[in-house]
């Protein structure tokens, strides 16, 4: 017996040991075949002198065209000249985890080691890095949470902020931030701190520190032929549509990339792409759509950046995270309707709607320039010239119109308490800080000197979720309910779980029944979520190619959108594990959902609606001068029942409409029973005058 397993075990080595060689064997070779590649692109002829000017000066800009080689091979320079002593890193952020992942895949592939080795990635909910990590991609949030338990950032020898153009809340906060920690440390550990831009203007970053040496790198840029239409189109999707095929039809070979705003617009154009295509003779057939949206999950994200089989082309529609921050290659045309949707918070109703508005002529550039990375292209922009000549020369940085609370709770998280001398590149509005504080105090983040509350305000920062959600989380551990919140959050977090085909709308209302809880709609994710936990053990026995077939299908039937069910369970298991670590107290409250209903309403009393004696509703705000009347979402399972009070999740505004979505019905008196007394008080001084026209 004990030589037969011993020759099984040696077998087994064998097997291990040819299987590891294979893996090396395939990794070289990749890195071999992108090698002249890498040497072709602009970056790689100045590799010296940006090696000897990080090394001269503390702080460094660079500002150089999108696709000359900034975020992959800078990284991989500076680790080449040694700055990777004593085992620390070099860290480079990104605006978004879709960059991350995409630009650390691919240089783990051209330093032919595995991901999660020497290079990998750490984003909010995935955590690709080992002990062997030196260059590490993450996203500027996670670098923000990582100063909270390490404030002297004291890992990194060199952090890299890319993107920088992108001025996101958490770029231009972690911008301050280490400025800070640069100056906390001492000579002999010194952080390099570099910035990298892909728009011109370096002067903004070279004053804010203190007149830093900005280095411009040459760009490798074909020429792009622009074209107009002669007038607005009334309806972009339509002309993109039409210039996508006429594009497909008569232009030569090279694939297209059209700009959409957003997850629904990609998939409404994906399906009207499909069927257009049928209707077209076999040979003009070879056309393949590919979607591309932060909140795709990273699996279907590779099908962007692999190109199409041979005599195909690709067509990869995506939103504004393909203007700069990751590279595509392949593409030859750019279809740009010119719109883009970004977050505007008001700081009268706490509430931050998606909207849909021009880009700058910045992102203009942006987007016609990647039809030139590797030949002349074309850029079909979908408005007339002179529209043109009227957009904002550059984008507004987010920190003057996104909701600042998460930022501010990092912020005091990390103890600056005086959040109006903290020292951002651009001040925010003075207006917008304190109805962050006043909703983060509302939250019981903040006590009332401001200062974060322990242990809840510190909770709530160490969770990577916005701060009403880790809100809901704490009160769930409180109410013994914290297993259906946390599927909730989850669910609520990976975008719309559902899509609705115009043509089947009844056909899609009907196969969901079976999910729907005539309570609301956050009862009826966690039914959802319950379901594909059940279908999934049910079939845990399956290979893997055939477990995500039979898990598409089972989407298909439902009309559940499988990208956003499969982003929610992983999310799901990613704040689990964050929330047993803080010790919360994990119970289910079973079938009794009135619990559940009452711990949304203890949860989400910032978002609360009353009808109204005309059918409509009233948004409670903090304010009463602020209210708005809003309609419950024909998506809802509350649509058409209209329960006296509910709470709801966003805000879509249509038009002059707005509409809220994932509502829930609850009993008036829980609001004002379980919302803080400081709410309660408002509101009670406040139902007065307008009570009675309620009911
Ligand atoms: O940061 P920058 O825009 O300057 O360039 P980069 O992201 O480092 O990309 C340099 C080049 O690498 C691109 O022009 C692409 O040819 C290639 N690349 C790629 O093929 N796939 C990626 N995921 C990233 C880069
Ligand atoms: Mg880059």
């Amino acid at each position: 017996m004990a030589s037969v397993r011993s020759n099984n075990s040696t077998e087994s080595l064998k097997r291990n040991f040819s299987d590891d060689n294979r893996e090396s064997d395939a990794l070289f070779a990749k890195k071999q075949k992108l090698a002249p590649h890498r040497k072709s692109l602009p970056i790689a002829t100045v590799e010296n002198q940006l090696v000897q000017e990080v090394w001269k000066h503390d702080t460094l800009i660079i500002v150089g065209e999108t696709g000359g080689g900034k975020t992959t091979q800078l990284p991989q320079f500076l680790y080449n000249a040694g700055f990777c002593g004593n085992g620390r890193l070099i860290g480079i952020t990104q605006p978004s985890c879709v960059a991350a992942v995409n630009v650390s895949k691919r240089v783990a592939e051209e330093c032919g080691v595995k991901l999660g080795e020497t290079v990998g990635y750490s984003i909010r909910f995935e955590n690709v890095t080992s002990s062997s990590t030196r260059i590490k991609y993450m996203t500027d949030g996670f670098l923000l949470r990582e100063a909270i338990s390490d404030p002297s950032l004291s890992r990194y020898s060199v952090i890299i902020v890319d993107e920088a153009h992108e001025r996101t809340v958490e770029t231009d906060v972690l911008l301050g931030v280490l400025k800070n920690v640069q100056r906390s440390r001492s000579e002999s550990v010194k952080l390099k701190l570099i910035i990298m831009s892909a728009s011109l203007d370096a002067r903004i970053f070279s004053e804010y520190f203190g007149g830093a040496r900005a280095v411009h790198i040459q760009g490798r840029q074909f020429p792009v032929d622009k074209f107009y239409t002669y007038h607005l189109p009334k309806a972009y999707l339509h002309a993109s549509l039409i210039t996508l095929f006429q594009i497909h039809l008569e232009e030569e070979a090279g694939d297209i990339l059209v700009f959409l705003t957003g997850k629904e617009e990609i998939e409404f154009v994906e399906r009207l792409v499909k069927e257009k295509l049928k209707q077209l003779p076999e040979n003009s057939q070879k056309l393949v759509a590919v979607p591309l949206f932060s909140s795709l999950p990273s699996e279907q994200q590779t099908q962007a950046f692999t190109p199409a089989c041979p005599g195909f082309r690709k067509v990869i529609l995506a939103t504004k995270i393909a203007e700069t921050s990751v590279t595509i290659p392949g593409i030859k045309y750019v279809i740009d309707p010119g719109f883009a949707k970004v977050h505007f918070y008001n700081p009268n109703t706490g509430l931050e709607p998606l909207i849909a508005v021009p880009i700058s002529k910045a992102q203009a550039l942006q987007r016609s320039g990647r039809a030139g990375r590797e030949r002349p292209g074309k850029c079909f922009r979908l408005y007339p010239e002179n529209e043109f000549w009227k957009l904002e020369d550059s984008t507004k940085p987010d920190i003057k119109r996104c909701d600042l609370s998460n930022a501010i709770l990092q912020l005091k998280a990390l103890g600056v308490h005086d959040i109006t001398r903290f020292d951002f590149i651009e001040k925010p509005t003075g207006e917008s800080i304190i109805k962050s504080l006043e909703q983060l105090t509302l939250l019981g983040a903040l006590g009332d000197d401001r200062k974060l509350s322990d242990p809840v305000g510190r909770q709530m920062a160490r969770l990577p979720l916005p701060p009403i959600y880790s809100k809901a989380l704490i009160k769930a551990s409180e109410l013994n309910c914290l297993e259906e919140m946390l599927i909730t959050v989850a669910m609520l977090s990976a975008g719309s779980m559902f899509f609705t085909p115009r043509e089947k709308l009844d056909e899609a209302r009907t196969a969901r029944k079976r999910f729907e809880n005539p309570e609301g709609d956050h009862l009826t994710l966690i039914n959802v979520y319950r379901a594909s936990d059940q279908f999934l053990e049910n079939r845990s026995g399956l290979s893997r190619e055939n477990h995500e077939e039979k898990f598409q299908k089972w989407c298909k039937k439902y009309f559940i959108d499988s990208c956003s069910l499969r982003r929610a369970r992983e999310i799901h298991s990613q704040i689990h594990e964050g929330v047993e670590q803080m010790g919360l107290s994990f119970a289910s409250c079973g079938d009794n959902m009135f619990q559940f209903r009452r711990c949304l309403a203890a949860s989400f009393f910032l978002k609360v609606a009353l009808k109204q004696s005309d059918g409509q509703y009233r948004f409670l705000t903090y304010d009463p001068a602020n209210e708005l009347v809003v309609q419950i979402h024909p998506s809802s399972v509350l649509f058409g029942k209209k329960p006296e009070c509910i709470v709801f999740n966003e805000l879509v505004e249509t038009n002059d409409q707005k509409f809220i979505c994932n509502t829930t019905r609850i009993d008036y008196s829980w609001s004002t029973e379980l919302a803080p007394p400081r709410l309660k008080k408002v509101w009670e001084r406040h139902k007065l005058p307008w009570i009675s026209n309620c009911r």
